[in-house]
């Protein structure tokens, strides 16, 4: 039997539907007809593991990069980049109606801003390296595996970086290191290459990976922020180094806030201070602790909340019960911003914006912001 790809899901597969039953086929366009080989069935679910492509989509494109085939470092080059817009906009209004179930989604139109650069837009990423017996390999792993495809350069970062595989691959064998290393690759503040052997717990400092996008996203906030309240008081939760709230203390009566990173924390200090913002300050906190005492929280306008793929995962309750008037939640993953705000919905909040940002084309995965207000 011949089948249709219908959308496609948060994590890129193809979705079709058989006798009712949602099925995902990897590496499909919607468009695509395909007849499947082998189904794995799952109980609300089947996984078509093999299949034949009998009719390619003209959604498809070529993918720009050689490796992309074997490269599981994106997975999206095939599909032209409206259609992977339209299925990030699908992939929002999914989270919101089916997972938060919240009122009024079904009806909305969910804009997606495109990223100025398809390609060449990463300006950091992690390399995973291998050197035995004299052979190094420099890249990404292959998809579902842990097989490091060997890559010269990634055409996702950008033009001044494209290259970072092949010098980390000198690097690992001008030194013989042996054995298997993740590398740190990204552009410092002159714009030149670096690396470094990446070290999550040393090494973390969240900083957003396109430039571009992450500028239309700060400019995006400050317009929701003018809208919402004048001289406002805000509240920064996950506030990394700044990035989200330091451009608005022009016209913040206070903003604070507040990371588990301690190099993140210094630096929105060194800025709120390079930039004479007196009435910004950054704090080094676990917001799933300081969440037990609420009380300096609640006197805030705004609580802005940008936290990491899991969500505000412990506190999203507690959260919403400080009952700070506007919400402005900015998440890199549908789904547990859609478990969050369903509580803050709880609590009596109306859902007022909804808007994608394409920080990560040529993958399924997409920034959004919402405003919630009661
Ligand atoms: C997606 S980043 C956002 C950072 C910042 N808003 C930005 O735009 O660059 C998430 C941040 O959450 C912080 N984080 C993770 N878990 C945390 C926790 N339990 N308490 C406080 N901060 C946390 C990380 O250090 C990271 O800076």
């Amino acid at each position: 039997m011949k089948y249709e790809i219908e959308s496609l899901s948060s994590d890129g597969k193809g979705i079709v539907k058989i006798n009712e039953k949602v099925h995902f086929a990897e590496n499909t366009c919607p468009g695509d007809i395909i007849e499947p080989i082998t189904i794995e069935n799952k109980n609300s679910f089947g996984l078509i593991k093999e299949y034949t492509l009998i009719e390619k989509s003209s959604k498809r494109v070529t993918p720009p990069c050689k490796y992309f085939a074997e490269c599981g470092g994106c997975s999206w080059q095939h599909i032209g980049y409206e259609s992977q817009l339209e299925a990030k906009s699908d992939i929002i209004k999914s989270a919101l109606t089916r997972i938060g179930k919240i009122s009024g989604s079904e009806n909305l139109e969910i804009e997606v801003v495109p990223s100025p650069k398809e390609l060449n837009y990463r300006n950091r990423t992690v390399l995973h390296t291998n050197f035995s017996e004299g052979v190094a390999s420099v890249g990404f792993y292959k998809q579902s595996s842990n097989q490091i495809i060997d890559i010269d350069k990634c055409m996702l970062l950008e033009e001044a970086m494209e290259k970072a595989p092949s010098l980390v691959k000198e690097k690992i064998i001008s030194e013989a290191q042996e054995g298997k290393q993740d590398y740190a690759v990204f552009l410092d503040f002159k714009g030149n290459v670096k690396s470094n052997i990446h070290d999550k717990d040393t090494d973390f400092s969240f900083s957003q990976v396109n430039t571009q996008v992450n500028e239309l996203l700060q400019k995006e906030i400050e317009e929701l922020v003018k809208e919402s309240a004048t001289n406002p008081k805000i509240l920064d939760l996950y506030c990394g180094n700044g990035n989200l709230s330091i451009n608005l203390a022009p016209y913040s009566e206070k903003i604070l806030g507040y990371d588990l990173s301690n190099k993140a924390i210094s630096r929105a200090n060194n800025l709120a201070n390079k930039l004479g913002y007196s009435n910004a300050s950054y704090k080094n906190a676990d917001i799933s602790k300081i969440i037990k005492h609420t009380k300096p929280l609640k006197n805030f306008d705004i609580m802005i909340l940008d936290p990491p793929r899991d969500g505000a995962k412990s506190c999203y309750n507690a959260l919403a019960k400080l009952h700070i008037p506007t919400l402005i939640y900015v998440s890199c993953k549908p789904a547990t911003l859609a478990r969050d705000i369903k509580e803050f919905q709880a609590e009596g909040y109306k859902l007022k914006f909804a808007k994608g940002f394409d920080m990560f084309p040529q993958t399924p995965h997409v920034e959004t912001v919402v405003v919630l207000q009661r």
